[in-house]
């Protein structure tokens, strides 16, 4: 186990070569930006259904020169030859691309399974018949589904709640089973609620901290659904960053072929959240003081509570979370006040905040 310091000196002196899909999602473009600082070379798949060009544009803005190290292959994790392309020379896949909507994939199950099942089986084919050293992917809290309990250790899973929840279990079993049929070494992260720069705000699905903020600078009613007592464990993206670093170069047999909570170990209540939200929107914009939420009925299938234990993770990969809550929520607000300020489109999609286990 390593430290994450020492990983990161590690990977400055001798750079390697990674591909990161959904390189223009949310956590994607994150990624790439710390491995371009890191002076690594990348190449990114992305297929624009969900990601944005203006990601890639911040990413490219904040690294600079070192952008030159990057690669776009504009193509679909649903094309096996796309995928095939993707991997060649290439040393670790770090596999993000996937429709990452709950609501999304109730609405259009198949979809959410050919992007997310299909384009993972192809991703693993791929990664696999190119020899890469380490296949790092995203799974996600919503494995846990209807498993009692606050705090998920990853050894106790429960039913899935949404079809989205099943490409996930399902992701880990083919990781699973590719090591034992052949041999392929891969680490799967459960991320929980990851949050920062680059989140999209809009539309219908957009996670509940960007959609928030740009409510309430926006002086649009913000709506919680059931009591605000629900929690979830947010995390900014730099420790999602951190955890791909870190199992993307563990050298410990033992840390491969697992899975692996992340998240910071803290419930956050939705009536927190919103209060910690109001209270550092508040010297921009004044009139939020004293901002009340509304309150609407619980959402079906809503997880009531949500922790991560992330002992596994300190323990094998070494991962310890650097940013707690309000520490990322001033950074993102310091990084994306102006965007997140900016006119909502008209088809900005809904407007109650959906909170995903996604
Ligand atoms: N953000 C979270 O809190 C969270 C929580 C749990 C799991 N995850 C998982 O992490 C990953 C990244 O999530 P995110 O929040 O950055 O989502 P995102 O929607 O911002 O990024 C996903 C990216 O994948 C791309 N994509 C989708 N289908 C594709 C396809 N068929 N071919 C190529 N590209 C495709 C999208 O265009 C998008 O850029 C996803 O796998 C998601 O399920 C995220």
């Amino acid at each position: 186990m390593a430290h994450y310091a020492d990983v990161l000196e590690a990977l400055h002196a001798r750079p390697r070569r990674w591909l990161v899909t959904g390189a223009a999602g949310f956590i994607g473009s994150n990624l790439i930006e710390a491995l371009l600082g890191l002076g690594q070379h990348v190449v990114g798949l992305d297929n624009f259904s969900a990601g944005r060009r203006q990601n890639l544009a911040q990413a490219r803005a904040a690294v600079g020169e070192r952008w030159t190290a990057f690669r776009l292959i504009e193509g679909d994790v649903r094309s096996l030859d796309t995928c095939r392309q993707a991997c060649r020379s290439v040393e670790i896949v770090l596999h993000h691309a996937a429709l990452a909507g709950v609501p999304q994939s109730i609405a259009d199950p198949i979809a959410a399974g050919e992007s997310n099942v299909t384009g993972f089986l192809n991703m693993l084919v791929a990664a696999h018949a190119a020899g890469v050293s380490r296949f790092v992917y995203a799974s996600s809290s919503a494995v846990y589904g209807d498993r009692a309990g606050r705090l998920k250790s990853e050894s106790a899973t429960g039913r899935p709640l949404s079809p989205y929840a099943v490409t996930k279990v399902v992701n880990e079993l083919y990781a699973q089973n590719f090591a034992r049929c052949y041999g392929f070494g891969s680490i799967g992260l459960r991320y929980f609620n990851v949050f920062g720069p680059r989140q999209d705000p809009e539309g219908a699905y957009a996670a509940v901290i960007p959609r928030w903020i740009s409510e309430m600078t926006r002086g649009e009613p913000v709506y919680i659904n059931g009591d605000g007592e629900t929690t979830r464990d947010f995390c900014y993206v730099d420790d999602a960053v951190q955890a791909n670093l870190l199992a993307a170069t563990v050298a410990d047999a033992s840390a491969v072929n697992q899975v692996y909570n992340v998240g910071c170990n803290a419930a956050t209540s939705l009536n927190e959240l919103f209060e910690t939200i109001r209270a550092l929107l508040e010297p921009r914009v004044p009139r939020l003081r004293g901002l009340r939420p509304v309150y609407h009925e619980f959402r079906e299938g809503d997880v009531r509570f949500s922790q991560a234990d992330i002992s596994k993770a300190e323990r094998l990969l070494g991962y310890r979370p650097a940013w707690r809550i309000r520490d990322g929520l001033a950074r993102t607000i310091e990084l994306c006040f102006g965007q997140l300020a900016s006119p909502r489109p008209r088809n900005g999609g809904r407007r109650r905040s959906p909170l995903s286990v996604a």
